[in-house]
């Protein structure tokens, strides 16, 4: 078994698919096993997103994710990550698949609604950022 870190971003939360996305993650048999609605300190933000810090777009990102609650889950499965990133579909939502939370949810690349871990290393490198009480 695996865990992912996976956020509802504010636009997730501003838009009320929270139990849709947590719906989701249940149908698909995965398991919550943390989960915390909070506001994201800028410092916070900027090591989650550390890997983009050169990008253009990266001031846009920080602003986005500090710009109202989201909530953080840590969520467990076999091959949760990869299950999960399914679920959520590709990066640009108009890319994503119907049928899929970004596929059916969102329209703009910064603002896609919810984020998963991409590899074992982010996954637990963002769950100790996050939840640091869960060793
Ligand atoms: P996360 O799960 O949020 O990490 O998304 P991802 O893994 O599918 O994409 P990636 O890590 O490459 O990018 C992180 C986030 O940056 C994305 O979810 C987007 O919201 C945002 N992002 C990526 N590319 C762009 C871009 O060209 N413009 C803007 N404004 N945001 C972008
Ligand atoms: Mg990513």
């Amino acid at each position: 078994s695996e865990r992912t870190l996976v956020l509802v971003k504010p636009d997730g939360v501003r838009r009320a698919v929270v139990g849709e996305v947590i719906s989701r993650i249940e149908r698909k048999g995965l398991k919550i096993v943390a989960l915390e609605l909070r506001t994201l300190s800028r410092d916070t933000a900027e090591d989650h997103y550390g890997e983009h810090r050169e990008r253009p777009f990266f001031g846009e990102l920080v602003e986005f994710i500090t710009g109202g609650p989201l909530v953080a889950m840590v969520v467990e499965g076999p091959r949760a990550i990869e299950a999960f990133r399914a679920l959520a579909g590709a990066t640009d939502p108009v890319k994503a698949t119907p049928g899929t939370i970004r596929g059916d949810h969102a329209l703009e690349i910064g603002e896609n609604i919810v984020h998963g871990s991409d590899s074992p290393e982010s996954a637990a490198r963002e769950i100790k950022l996050f939840f640091p009480e869960l060793g």
